[in-house]
Formats: C-alpha cells, sequence, structure tokens
C-alpha cells in the first residue's frame, strides 16, 4: 500500500485523493450577509487545495439558528445558505481537492444573543463556566432538552446534511466533539439526565447513535464523517469521557453497526499523542475503516502514523492557516511560517 503522506491515493468514498494531508476544521468568522459563504472563503480554501492539500474539512457550520453561538460563522439551514456555498466547493473541486462541510450545533457553548433569542439546547441546565469571548458576556443557562427537542435537532442535522450534498460537498462532517452540544452529552459532568439519555455508557451515546441514523438514512453513509474528542484539553487541564475505553468501543462498535466508515479523533490544540493519538491506538483495535487525526504534527510524525496504520490522513488546522502552501513545504522540507494569533485577523 501507498502510505506516503505526500503522494496520491485513493479512498473508495471519496475517490481520488491529492494527499494525505487534510485540513482540519476551523471557524474564522468571516461568514457574509444572513451567514452565507462568500467568495473570499472560496478562494482561502480553494488556495490550499490548489497546494496539494487532499481533504479540506470546512469551518463549523451552524445547522440552524438555535444551534448557533459565534459571530459572523456560516450556516447551511436555508436555501439561499446551501447555494453559496456551492462556488466553494466548485472552487476546491476545480484544483483536484475534496471538501467536506462540518455541521455544527454548539448547544450551551452560546448566549440567547446567537440563539435567535431563545435559551440555547444541552444536556442539562448547566451553564458553562466563565465569559462567551464573543459577546463578553456569561454563557446562557441552557435549556435541557425535552423530549420532543431530540427530533427536532435530529432533523435540522439531516437538513442541513441534504443542503451539504446539495451544494456538492463530498460530504459532510458531524462535529460530535469539543465540548459542543452532542458532547454534552457523552460528558456526565454536565449530563445530569436520568432519563434514557443520561446515565450509563450506552444512554449518553444514544443521541449521538440517533442522529448519525438519520442522517446516514437521508445521504448514505458514504458520505458521512464523525469527529469526536474522547480526550482533549480544557481550559489547561486534560478532560477525557468517563468510563474512556468503553465508552469509545461502545461508540465505535454503534457507528460500525450503521455503516459509518469515516472518522475524525481529535484533541483539538492538545499534545496529540497524550490525547488522541493514544485513542486513536484503542480505536484501531475495532476499527479498520478511514480514520483522521492530528494536531501540529511533524512531517515525521505524520508519516510514521500513516506508515504504522493508525491514521489514514493527517489533519492540521493552524499549519495551513500560516501556511496555504503547507504540502510543497514538507515536500521540500522547508521550514513553516510559524502560526501567530494575529492571522486570525483576515482570511488569506
Ligand atoms: C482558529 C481555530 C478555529 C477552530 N475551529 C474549529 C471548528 O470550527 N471545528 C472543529 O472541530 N475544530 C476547530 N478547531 C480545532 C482544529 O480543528 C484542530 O483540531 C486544532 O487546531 C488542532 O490542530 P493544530 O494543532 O494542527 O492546529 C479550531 C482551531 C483553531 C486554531
Amino acid at each position: 500500500m501507498n502510505t506516503n503522506l505526500l503522494q496520491p491515493f485513493e479512498y473508495d468514498a471519496l475517490g481520488a485523493l491529492r494527499s494525505r494531508i487534510a485540513m482540519a476544521a476551523m471557524t474564522r468568522g468571516f461568514c457574509g450577509p444572513n451567514h452565507t459563504a462568500t467568495s473570499l472563503m472560496a478562494e482561502y480554501y480553494g488556495k490550499r487545495a490548489d497546494n496539494g492539500v487532499g481533504l479540506i474539512l470546512t469551518e463549523g457550520t451552524i445547522i440552524h439558528t438555535t444551534g448557533d453561538g459565534y459571530n459572523n460563522v456560516p450556516h447551511i439551514e436555508t436555501d439561499q445558505q446551501a447555494k453559496s456555498w456551492g462556488p466553494v466547493v466548485s472552487r476546491v473541486h476545480e484544483s483536484g481537492g475534496k471538501i467536506i462541510c462540518q455541521l455544527w450545533h454548539c448547544g450551551r457553548i452560546s448566549h440567547s444573543d446567537y440563539t435567535g433569542g431563545v435559551p440555547p439546547l444541552s444536556s442539562s441546565d448547566v451553564a458553562a463556566e466563565g465569559i462567551n469571548r464573543q459577546n463578553g458576556r456569561p454563557f446562557g443557562r441552557p435549556k435541557a432538552m425535552a423530549q420532543e427537542d431530540f427530533a427536532v435537532v435530529t432533523d435540522q442535522f439531516v437538513r442541513a446534511a441534504r443542503n451539504a450534498i446539495e451544494a456538492d460537498f463530498d460530504g459532510v462532517q458531524l462535529h460530535f466533539g469539543h465540548g459542543y452540544l452532542v458532547d454534552q452529552f457523552f460528558d456526565n459532568r454536565i449530563n445530569r439526565r436520568a432519563d434514557c439519555y443520561g446515565g450509563s455508557v450506552g444512554n449518553r451515546c444514544r443521541f449521538a447513535v440517533e442522529i448519525l441514523e438519520q442522517v446516514i438514512a437521508a445521504i448514505g453513509a458514504p458520505k458521512v464523517m464523525v469527529r469526536i474528542s474522547p480526550s482533549r484539553e480544557m481550559g489547561g487541564a486534560i478532560y477525557e469521557w468517563q468510563d474512556l475505553e468503553e465508552m469509545l468501543k461502545y461508540l465505535l462498535s454503534a457507528f460500525d453497526r450503521l455503516g459509518l466508515r469515516m472518522l475524525d479523533i481529535s484533541c483539538a490544540n492538545s499534545d496529540y499523542y497524550s490525547t488522541a493519538g493514544r485513542l486513536v491506538r484503542v480505536a484501531r483495535q475495532v476499527w479498520p475503516y478511514f480514520l483522521i487525526g492530528g494536531a501540529s504534527l511533524s512531517v515525521e510524525q505524520a508519516e510514521d502514523e500513516v506508515r504504522s496504520g493508525f491514521l489514514d490522513m493527517v489533519t492540521w488546522g493552524r499549519a495551513l492557516i500560516a501556511n496555504p502552501d503547507l504540502p510543497i513545504r514538507f515536500k521540500n522540507r522547508e521550514p513553516l511560517i510559524q502560526f501567530d494569533r494575529d492571522m486570525l485577523g483576515y482570511l488569506s
């Protein structure tokens, strides 16, 4: 098997990929009016595809206004929003790249300023600690989802997924990580439910499995990827799911049964090897399918992960903001431009 990071390869569901380098989902906050995608965004992603990034995961894209929590992030709820993504997708396709839309519901990491005035939803009515840097106000007290809310949110995921496929995306990535809505069910520090969505491992996984089942029924399993973050840094400390290995194996076998074949194990901005990288090795015992991950790995580390069969593609985030030509720099073993937070102030 060809395991070179920089060589093209084929993956059944996605077709020909130009390299094993993937761009991780990164919120940028530069949407157009009515939360649409813009030509600047098309150029930003297109440039990375021109330079040999094999797969692009878009910035988190909100499935419904009530799931928003950030300033100026794109949505994929209305027809206008869905259509606005068309030129972004075609720009990437024209360069021979593939692009998957990350579908996002923030849950309690929000405030009614962002949700159209309604309280954000979560597993329980426990507000996130601290101040929301988006509006400088405390996070809102969320509403614990009532029985009827589950079908509503699941339908919002389904509609957004259908819209993404209409816009010709190569697939969708369901964002089940990083402390957002679905992760608020995995996390038993937050999930205080006494019904079938809380408590046991199976109950905490139930909402994720229900959403996945419906999205797969709507757009087909080959078009779906899931992102989870069972171990990651949060506010300076490592947070891991309780019953970590049992829960990971339970969830992956449920995903397998539903036909999911693409998975992204993230640790957000943590050290890869002590968090996601460790769990990639656990996941491999039950997940022989397409698996991506990474966090600021060096080219040598990434090649090792691929050669050893742990990852099929390696994701980079900040390095791809700072270096739109990252694959070329890797190929030539050139130094990278260091990421700087000031770079978040513009899109280029
Ligand atoms: C500016 C910025 C925005 C991010 N936004 C998202 C997001 O929308 N969705 C997501 O799943 N992860 C998001 N992340 C996390 C990245 O996908 C990635 O996991 C993280 O940056 C670690 O990779 P890196 O060390 O290569 O940057 C974001 C990271 C950064 C730096």
